[in-house]
């Protein structure tokens, strides 16, 4: 455990897809820096992802490692294509908090496949988990930044909104929209005080990595091998932990970010450049 020293200390965070993964990491490291969480996920099978599904114990998880910072923590399962289910969550969990200042709208879904190989049910769950998904955490948890008089929202995109990453058509699509919304709703939000922004990792070691999930990019990519090197990093690592992306969120959510909005930030490796 990291040394408390409360970067983000008496604010209060929401995080989607805090199941595991770096929504998981995004949570505890803003509790151990001294946040109340609110902490949400669907819980359940997806049916078009080639790996593991999250369960309600992931979340549980998550809810007793944030639990042991001593702050505050509510959890709801809930799936962020549900709009109207999200609010009533997110609502009691603010009169509950009495606040709201950080959003990390980081749930989201990746399909890796040939573009010759993606259903309709594919690109229709990609799409709305993480476009409508991302809208629908916005629009939930925005209203409470502006009664608290400002924050900061953090949408997870990814290296493949900044550049684009072979066999993912729907995924690169949807994430280019996130990289898009975060600086339309930077350019509302602002008179309120609200910073919003887009994060942009590399590969990450989550359970997105599981099941057929490294078979089936590495099926694509012997399909067409030149385009393999597009994953390369600059730096010498091939992948990153959710630890790592999880600092960009805290710097984000953070006061040592108060003028950065409407910008990409990109723990990436380098990916992107190469
Ligand atoms: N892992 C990577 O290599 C990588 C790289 C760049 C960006 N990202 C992005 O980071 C974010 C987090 O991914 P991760 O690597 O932690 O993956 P993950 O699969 O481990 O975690 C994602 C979580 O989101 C939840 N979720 C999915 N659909 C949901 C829905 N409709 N409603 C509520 N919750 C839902 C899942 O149950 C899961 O717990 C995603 O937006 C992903 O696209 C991942």
């Amino acid at each position: 455990m990291r040394l408390m020293s409360g970067r983000v200390a008496g604010k209060v965070a929401l995080i989607t897809g805090a199941a595991r993964g770096q929504g998981r990491a995004d949570a505890l490291r803003l509790a151990e820096e001294g946040a109340d969480v609110i902490v949400v996920d669907v819980c359940a099978p997806l049916p078009s992802v080639p790996y593991d599904s999250a369960t309600p114990e992931d979340l549980a998880e998550t809810v007793s490692l944030a639990e042991k910072t001593g702050r505050r923590v509510i959890s709801g399962i809930v799936d962020v294509r549900d709009l109207g289910r999200l609010r009533g969550i997110v609502d009691d969990a603010v009169q509950q908090l009495g606040r709201l200042d950080i959003i990390v709208a980081n749930a989201g879904i990746c399909v890796p496949k040939p573009w010759d190989q993606v259903t309709p049910q594919i690109y229709e769950d990609t799409i709305s988990t993480n476009i409508t998904g991302t809208w629908n955490t916005v629009m939930a948890g925005a209203p409470h930044l502006v009664e608290a008089g400002g924050g900061s929202v953090i949408l997870i995109s990814s290296a493949a909104g900044l550049k684009v990453q072979p066999f993912m058509v729907p995924y690169t699509t949807s994430k280019f929209a996130v990289r898009g919304m975060a600086k339309a709703f930077a350019a509302e939000l602002g008179q309120h005080n609200i910073r919003v922004n887009s994060v942009h990792p590399t590969g990450v070691n989550t359970p997105m990595g599981s099941g057929t999930m490294q078979a089936e990019i590495g099926a694509a990519i012997a399909g067409y091998d030149r385009l393999g090197p597009m994953f390369m990093n600059m730096l010498p690592v091939d992948g990153t932990e959710p630890e790592d992306v999880a600092d960009t969120v805290l710097f984000l959510a953070s006061d040592e970010s108060k003028f950065i909005t409407a910008h990409e930030i990109a723990p990436d490796a380098g990916v992107t450049e190469f």
